[in-house]
């Protein structure tokens, strides 16, 4: 499922892209299931401020077959392998669940910060693709974007030191480890703008692990669970393996096409 030149092109350009395409209502019932099975999960799971709600969900693709079918669906798969013009595989996978009144917020940051700073990824061959599992609105926390804010490269400030005994959930909590400076990004805004991209479920959006984004609280009834999948070209392997495997994923070899448009089974004849 191939993207046109126009597409193409805008995400180079703009650091982010809504896709034409989407999932079906029924393949996000499918992750919808699914996610209940899986949040229990604890060891893998960062909690908001309060101690009790999910806030991120990571790693699901290694407990469940409709993850990993997620990440090798041609809509997700076909786009980033085009964008990245490189063989990818899954760099890493984490649902944020955002849930109504309680969903903190994702300070200003870019995603490259971390990969580059944890896991000493060499290059800027990566980009994420967000999969919208319930309706975005501008009411229940939507992803902000500076776009074209990629093309100034990693500006992100030292990151700041670890507060947390679990060192990796410091990177999930609302107060980011790398973040990008007031100064950056209010002199970037005035520059390009910003994008707070809204849709309904299924929704894909793909971003450059260089654009500026942040996202505010949840403070509507609604939930606003997207799937961030990260896929990382196989020539680009990060340096230091020290993060948890559901953070990580260690195993580089290329993804393989999901056979099939969508994750419900083909009905046998
Ligand atoms: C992220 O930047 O990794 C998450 C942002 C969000 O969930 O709004
Ligand atoms: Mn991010």
């Amino acid at each position: 499922m191939q993207m046109d030149e126009d597409n193409v092109e805008a995400f180079h350009r703009e650091g982010v892209l809504l896709s034409p395409n989407r999932l079906s209502d029924l393949d996000v019932d499918i992750l919808l299931a699914e996610l209940e099975y899986l949040r229990d999960e604890t060891e893998s799971s960062a909690l908001e401020a309060d101690g009790r709600t999910v806030r991120a969900l990571h790693g699901c693709h290694r407990k469940s077959s409709v993850f990993d079918a997620l990440t090798r669906l041609p809509t997700l798969l076909s786009p980033a392998v085009q964008l990245l013009s490189a063989q990818v595989y899954l760099y890493q996978l984490k649902v944020n669940l955002k849930a109504p009144f309680v969903g903190d917020v994702w300070p200003w940051h870019q995603d490259y910060s971390f990969w580059s700073g944890e896991d000493g990824m060499p290059s800027q061959r990566a980009l994420t693709a967000a999969v919208f599992l319930d309706d975005v609105t501008e009411f229940n926390g939507p992803m902000y974007f500076i776009p074209r804010s990629h093309q100034d490269g990693c500006l992100d400030q030292p990151p700041l030191p670890v507060k947390d005994p679990l060192e990796w959930q410091s990177n999930f909590s609302s107060t980011l480890r790398y973040q990008t400076s007031a100064e950056h990004v209010a002199e970037m805004v005035r520059r390009f703008g910003l994008l707070a991209p809204k849709g309904p479920r299924g929704t894909v959006l793909f971003f450059h692990c260089n654009v500026v984004h942040a996202s505010p609280s949840n403070v509507s009834p609604a939930p606003r669970r997207i799937v961030f999948i990260t896929y990382n070209s196989t020539e680009n392997l990060p340096r230091v393996l020290r993060r948890p495997e559901f953070l990580v994923e260690r195993y580089a070899e290329p993804l393989k096409l999901f056979p099939g448009e969508s994750l419900t089974p083909a009905p046998r004849l």
